[in-house]
């Protein structure tokens, strides 16, 4: 479904982003993956280089995404490794769960600087790249279920992924004409160590928590990490050739009601 497209997954270290990277390799891509931490970096590069299909391959480069030196320098290794880049996953996050009152300065600058800044100067660098190539390209942007409703008692958080929502849809007009398409995902409740970190810190056990969220959701379940991967692959593939500027919402029901 990739076979020989050139995909940069950021967040690819744990997570939505590692199953992503993961199935994208299976899938034939040549995967730039990228996350702060080195030794889960190796793991998960080492897990998409097994799931690698035909031409598939993988390689990890280790920034934040905070910095926009990094997120040029990305752009760059991915070209300077695959020749070229097609596909940018914008995944990456961070969570703060606090309301505005205990929400500090730092708190609310570092969800702004991961969960929005980071998609500036990251799809600024792969939009030079892409027009440069001119063959089009793909966007996804990983915002939320919170991106397109209120998040009770998480203010720093609904606020950067409402800001995904809308500079998807800003993005992918301007670039509509140059045939990139700029789509977002907005996940429900996903079991990744950023879920099982909010079940405990409100329940105080990760199992009893997951169970009580699952009582809310109308599919009465919790999201693998591998039903999120595959609506990205959708929106990065030819799958999805005439979707832009899209909010795909992928939540058991959440947010129907
Ligand atoms: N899990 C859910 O229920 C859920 C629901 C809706 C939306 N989402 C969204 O889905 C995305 C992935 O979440 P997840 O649940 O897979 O979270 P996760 O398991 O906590 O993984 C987060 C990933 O982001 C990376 N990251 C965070 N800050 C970074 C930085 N400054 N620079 C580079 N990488 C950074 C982490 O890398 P390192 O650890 O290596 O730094 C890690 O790979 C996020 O955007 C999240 O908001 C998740």
């Amino acid at each position: 479904m990739l076979k020989d497209k050139v995909a940069i997954v950021t967040g690819a270290t744990s997570g939505i982003g590692a199953a992503t990277a993961r199935l994208f390799a299976e899938s034939g891509a040549k995967v730039m993956m990228s996350g702060r931490n080195v030794e889960r970096g190796k793991v998960c590069m080492d897990a998409a280089r097994e799931a690698a299909g035909e031409g598939g391959e993988a390689a990890f480069l280790a920034g934040d995404v905070a910095d926009s030196g990094f997120c040029d320098r990305l752009v760059a290794a991915a070209v300077e490794r695959f020749g070229r880049l097609d596909i940018l996953v914008n995944n990456a996050g961070v969570i703060h769960r606090t309301g505005i009152l205990e929400t500090t300065d730092a708190d609310w600058l570092e969800a702004m600087a991961i969960n929005v800044n980071a998609l500036f100067f990251l799809s600024r660098a792969a939009i030079r790249q892409m027009k440069e190539q001119g063959a089009g390209g793909a966007i996804v942007n990983v915002s939320s279920e919170w991106g397109v409703a209120g998040a009770h008692g998480h203010i720093a958080y609904g606020a950067s992924k409402g800001a995904v929502v809308n500079f998807t849809r800003s993005l992918a007009l301007d670039h509509a004409a140059d045939g990139i398409r700029v789509n977002c995902l907005c996940p429900g409740e996903v079991r990744t160590p950023m879920l099982e970190g909010g079940a405990k810190s409100r329940f105080g056990d990760v199992e009893g928590g997951l169970a009580k969220l699952s009582e809310n959701i109308p599919m009465r379940r919790i999201s693998d990490p591998i039903e999120q991967a595959r609506a990205i692959r959708f929106l990065a593939s030819d799958e999805s050739s005439y979707m832009t500027g899209s909010i795909v919402v992928n939540d058991g029901g959440n947010t129907a009601g």
